[in-house]
């Protein structure tokens, strides 16, 4: 894919014949300040998000709704109109400091939103310490963004990729699921997974009898699953996401291990794919900030508005990607659109209690979401809610200092 699609194509060939009306007026010494002006007092707002690969999906329904939300309060930030970049990051780490200064440095954006993939987020998270620019993350979870590497100028809509496991461990417990085998996608998003994972269930008395694992964004899963129905554990616990975590789930249905081994996970396992998964995912329990079934006029309005404007269902990624535009609206209107003021911007986001399909939610000191993760089950094609799995989950923002 066109890693600089339509958006730049336009605004470059906007550009060219600007700039040659530009030449004509200006030598009539008319036209050029009102042009400059009228063009810099856009919002510049750049999304850094896969467009391609195994989290493509998961990219476009936070993009949709970042715009649904900005949209559904007038379509500006601060009074200001709104001009869009993006960038497709791949979900490939060796880029994401190169894709991050693409639209730091080239673009010049105010905001860059992104990204997905913690690894990626690790090459943001270098850009935007450097250079200041506001920054918000709709999904990625990696524990440093909001832990040793936080900054006063980086906030996220979405978890920490510790958060949703630590609710993993007692209502496995509770239904007698004494040994587990853990398996999940090697790199940062899974590896801290564990980390809830590991101290909720061994806290709640249970023992992980194997780690098991593979590189992203592989998917062969076979020898694995082989290992798993030798293992003969309780149940399984695993972190994977996207078309992943869909091709999982059926490979283990077709090993024939659905219904004799329980198969549970950090809830991202069952969001986005449930369709593409069909029978296979039935009866899998998880843990996450948000359930399609939440039954709030909230939620309920969300989903319809989501729905019938993009012609997909929306799923936690629309959800944390909604609150972006929610809390971007907020810091933009606390300053009335100037930017310029970077403290009340960010108090108005530290403030935030955000009213998200979610349930209210609001920003540590570290600028992660303290939030409830639900109890889910995938019942007839749908994540259900079984109940509040842990209420006010906080992460434990380890090592930060806003400095
Ligand atoms: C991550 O890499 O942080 C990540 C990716 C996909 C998810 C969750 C976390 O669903």
């Amino acid at each position: 894919m066109n890693s600089q699609p339509l958006v730049h194509r336009l605004n470059r060939r906007l550009l060219l014949s600007r700039s040659a009306a530009v030449v004509g007026a200006s030598s009539m010494g008319l036209l050029l300040p009102q042009i400059v002006r009228a063009q810099s007092n856009k919002v510049r707002v750049g999304f850094m998000l896969p467009y391609t690969g195994a989290y493509a999906q998961l990219g476009v329904a936070i993009e949709n709704a970042v715009r649904m939300a900005i949209a559904e309060k007038g379509g500006k930030l601060g009074g200001r109109e709104i001009e869009w970049f993006k960038v497709d990051d791949e979900s490939e780490p060796s880029k994401g400091v190169e894709n991050a200064q693409k639209l730091v440095q080239r673009d010049k954006v105010d905001v860059l939103i992104g990204t997905v993939h913690s690894g990626v987020q690790m090459g943001i998270q270098r850009v935007a310490r450097e250079s200041g620019v506001l920054s918000i993350i709709p999904n990625a979870g990696l524990h440093a963004a909001t832990r040793g590497l936080c900054a006063p100028n980086v906030f996220r809509t979405s978890f920490t990729n510790a958060q949703p496991t630590s609710a993993l461990g007692k209502p496995m417990m509770d239904r007698g699921l004494k040994r587990a085998v853990w398996i999940t996608h090697k790199y940062a998003a899974g590896d801290e997974a564990f980390e809830g994972f590991r101290d909720s269930y061994t806290k709640a008395g249970g023992t992980i009898v194997k780690e098991l694992g593979l590189p992203f964004p592989g998917v062969e899963f076979q020898a694995l699953l082989t290992e798993i129905a030798s293992l003969k554990p309780d149940a399984v616990a695993c972190f994977f996401a996207g078309s992943a975590a869909s091709k999982f789930m059926r490979d283990y249905a077709a090993a024939g291990l659905q219904g004799k081994i329980p198969l549970w996970g950090s809830g991202f396992l069952t969001e986005g794919v449930l369709q593409a998964t069909g029978a296979a995912a039935e009866g899998v329990m998880s843990t996450l900030h948000y359930a399609d079934s939440l039954d709030t006029p909230r939620n309920q309005q969300f989903r319809s508005a989501f729905a019938q404007q993009f012609k997909m269902q929306p799923d936690v990624y629309a959800v944390q990607g909604y609150d972006a535009g929610q809390l971007l609206i907020r810091s933009l209107d606390a300053v009335k659109g100037d930017m310029s003021n970077k403290a009340a911007m960010y108090k108005a986001m530290e403030t935030a209690v955000i009213d998200s399909p979610r349930g209210r939610w609001t920003m540590s000191k570290a600028h992660n979401p303290v939030q409830d993760m639900y109890l889910r089950v995938v019942e007839k094609g749908d994540n259900k809610v079984v109940g509040v799995a842990q209420k006010a989950v906080a992460d434990s923002a380890a090592g930060c200092k806003m400095g």
